[in-house]
């Protein structure tokens, strides 16, 4: 059963729990349902804006016009495909896959959102995109109310971005994902500290032994993630609110000049083609925003790419003015622009 309702309160369906509210909000449960909103779509409010677990975006204030959520929830697997509908909560298909024994999604165990965004979005951690694994990705087209499917080639996957984000941004609504999963022996151990921990956590033996379990791998990276990042269930956030900076070979050097100068240590940097890759943790943290407090909102004390609602009443011109103030401060310092993950929502002006 579809469920509409009117001036719907937000804050459940957003990670950084605003407390803000939708002229409109529905739920469908099946491509039927979404179908007959489109069918006639001067009954609802505009524009529309279609939501996962809420847990990459930031309302900036009441909305306007409607919020669609997907109801479409089922996981289904044949010959190493599983087809997902787009509502189930992303973990959910990670924990289904390692208990199932199939490698895949484990090392984006415990990412908060909905299998259709982080189609959407590219989603990726621990050396893994969720890019790599999807085989097609089936969405509701809104202006030609059909449904097409997309092959990977297509989705234009690159870091946290894709052909959904771009061109296709408010025409394709994704109802399902088919992404490949595996029973053979495929750990992903060569991201940052990842195959250290997994020694200190099973032993070598397991793991130079081909030992691990697409379960064991889960586990592990729930305990990394758990270690560095806020628990959404206590504290709001929206994950990383900025995105890794791709920078020229110019920037990169005046960065290194001005971490010799002010005796920053070395330059933590990942060679990207002609151009490097910097974590903007390491240059928000230079600016010594770590564990900041302005008023409701703040920065993570383990990862200052996480803004939080630090007293779970933050608004959200405080969330934006803590942005623009760490902007503002890696732009003076490194001459780094840097530009947020999170999706601003915009709002009634
Ligand atoms: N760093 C610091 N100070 C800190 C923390 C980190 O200087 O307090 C530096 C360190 O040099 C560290 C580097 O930042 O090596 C990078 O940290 P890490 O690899 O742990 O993560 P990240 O690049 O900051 C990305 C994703 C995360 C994902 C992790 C793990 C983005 C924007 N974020 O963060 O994704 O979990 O890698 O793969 O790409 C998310 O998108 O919400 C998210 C949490």
């Amino acid at each position: 059963m579809m469920n509409i309702t009117k001036d719907k309160g937000m804050r459940p369906f957003n990670t950084f729990r605003m407390d803000v509210k939708a002229a409109c909000f529905i739920e469908y449960a099946s491509l039927e349902e979404l179908d007959s909103i489109f069918a006639s779509p001067e009954e609802y409010p505009r524009p529309f804006f279609h939501i996962g677990g809420g847990s990459n975006l930031l309302f900036t204030g009441d909305f306007p016009g409607t919020i669609l959520h997907s109801g479409i929830r089922f996981i289904d697997e044949k010959d190493g495909v599983a087809r997902v509908g787009a509502g189930v909560v992303f973990d959910e298909f990670c924990c289904w896959c390692a208990e199932k024994g199939f490698w895949g999604p484990e090392n984006l165990s415990l990412i908060p959102g909905e299998v259709g965004a982080s189609a959407v979005q590219n989603l990726g951690a621990y050396g893994r995109e969720v890019g790599d694994i999807i085989v097609e990705v089936e969405c509701y087209d809104t202006v030609d109310r059909c449904i097409v499917r997309i092959p990977v080639e297509d989705c234009r996957y690159a870091y946290r971005d894709s052909f959904f984000k771009r061109e296709g941004k408010g025409r394709y609504i994704v109802t399902v994902v088919a992404f490949r999963i595996t029973r053979e022996y495929s750990p992903l151990l060569d991201y940052g500290h990842v195959r250290e921990s997994a020694v200190a956590a099973f032993g070598a033996d397991v793991v130079e032994g081909g030992r691990l379990t697409p379960e064991m791998m889960r586990d592990l990276v729930i305990s990394i993630r758990g270690d560095k990042l806020p628990d959404p269930e206590k504290v709001g956030s929206a994950g990383s609110f900025f995105r890794n900076p791709f920078v020229s070979a110019e920037v990169y050097s005046n960065i290194e000049k001005v971490a010799s100068r002010d005796g920053l240590g070395p330059v933590p940097h990942f060679p990207a083609g002609d151009l490097v890759k910097v974590p903007a943790a390491w240059l928000i943290d230079k600016c010594g925003w770590k564990g900041h407090l302005e008023g409701n909102a703040g920065v993570w004390h383990n990862q200052p790419l996480v803004i939080v609602n630090a007293t779970g009443k933050a608004e959200p011109e405080e969330i934006t003015a803590l942005e623009n103030k760490i902007t503002s401060s890696v732009r003076e310092r490194f001459g780094v622009e840097l530009s947020p993950e999170v999706e601003h929502v915009p709002a009634i002006k």
